[in-house]
């Protein structure tokens, strides 16, 4: 008989190892704890056979095994309960069809807005892009550019001095006029946008580091419809098909004729209001054929080749675009507003 328990302890491990599921665990509870046909009720029906002397010592035995395989079923199925728990969850949270979590996407700023879309205008037309240096010559950035050393236009551009090499914060893009003219020949079209530095407060409209857009154009025959009819092009492409435009007579030293460019005003589409003073016009960038001497300066000959040039200012645009008020926006990165966009 002892040595029946014995056998069935064994047994007993093999099956349990064997079990890897409740479903299984359940086959060997049956298996050994059976009221009908279980190994261990066998067992303990045996005991009446068994003679007395060896009576207590089997049933102590058969009664410690019977503790264990208890103990030992009870154990392994809380444990594959719990497992089986947690696969089950596992499925049911991951659900692989559900759209996955994207990480919070960037915004552009305006002003690379108004910039990649002025860009992408000017490169169908043919135009190349070229940024130019921040940090200039007085050369690059006046005299080349018809500004003679006691000129009185360098007053409109109080300028950022460096310590360094007599070098300065270009105050406008049109430094890139020289720059290109200079390594490409003509015929030649760029755009060139970029920071500009000027010595000014910091007010609603005004900040000592903004942004301008350049372009210019150099070819055989140049008048000053290709200006306006360039002109007209992007500034209704940017700011709205049904905008007027207009040229007033201005000064550049660096062109001749100059032009001021009006567009109607974007917030009462020429009506006239509070914005634009009630006259339907808004300012927004200085124009000319580029002067003859500038085209000297760069070694071009002006009876061969003429050209036209506009800066535009680009946080001016984004501003108008965008209905900003106050220049300081663009500058502070407040991810509120730039959420915005
Ligand atoms: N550089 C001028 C400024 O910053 C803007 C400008 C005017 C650029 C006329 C031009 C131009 O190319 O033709 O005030």
């Amino acid at each position: 008989m002892l040595d029946d328990i014995a056998k069935t302890g064994a047994q007993f491990d093999r099956h349990l190892a064997a079990a890897r599921n409740t479903r299984e665990l359940d086959e060997v509870r049956v298996r050994f704890f059976s009221r009908k046909s279980g190994v261990i009720p066998a067992l303990f029906a045996r005991l009446k056979e068994v003679p007395k002397e060896q009576k207590k010592d089997a049933g102590d035995a058969l009664n410690k095994l019977r503790d264990r395989i208890e103990n030992a079923l009870a154990q392994k199925t809380e444990r594959i309960a719990a497992e089986e728990a947690s696969r089950k969850e596992t499925r049911e949270t991951l659900d692989v069809t559900l759209p996955a979590h994207l990480p919070p996407l960037g915004h552009l700023h305006p002003i690379t807005i108004v910039r990649r879309e002025l860009e992408d205008m000017f490169l169908e037309m043919g135009y190349s892009l070229d940024p130019g240096p921040e940090v200039e010559t007085d050369w690059y950035n006046f005299e080349a550019l018809n500004f003679t050393p006691d000129h009185p236009a360098r007053d409109m551009q109080d300028t950022f001095f460096l310590d360094v090499d007599q070098l300065l914060l270009r105050t406008h893009t049109s430094n890139v006029q020289i720059r290109s003219m200079e390594r490409w020949k003509p015929p030649l079209r760029v755009l060139s946008c970029g920071r500009v530095y000027r010595h000014d407060e910091i007010t609603m409209r005004k900040s000592p580091v903004f942004h301008q857009a350049e372009g210019f154009l150099v070819d055989r025959g140049i008048h000053i419809g290709h200006l306006r009819a360039t002109l007209e092009q992007f500034i209704k492409r940017l700011f709205g098909a049904d905008l007027g435009m207009r040229m007033r007579p201005s000064y550049f030293p660096f062109t001749e004729p100059s032009a001021e460019v009006d567009m109607s005003c974007v917030f009462c589409r020429g009506k006239g209001c509070g914005t634009c003073s009630y006259t339907g016009w808004m300012e927004i960038l200085g124009s000319g054929m580029i002067h003859p001497q500038v085209l000297r300066n760069v070694g071009i000959d002006p009876d061969e080749w003429s050209g036209f040039a506009f800066g535009f200012g680009l946080d001016r645009a984004a501003m108008i675009k965008f209905d900003i008020p106050n220049i300081r926006t663009l500058f502070e990165n407040d991810l509120r507003v730039l959420q915005q966009f």
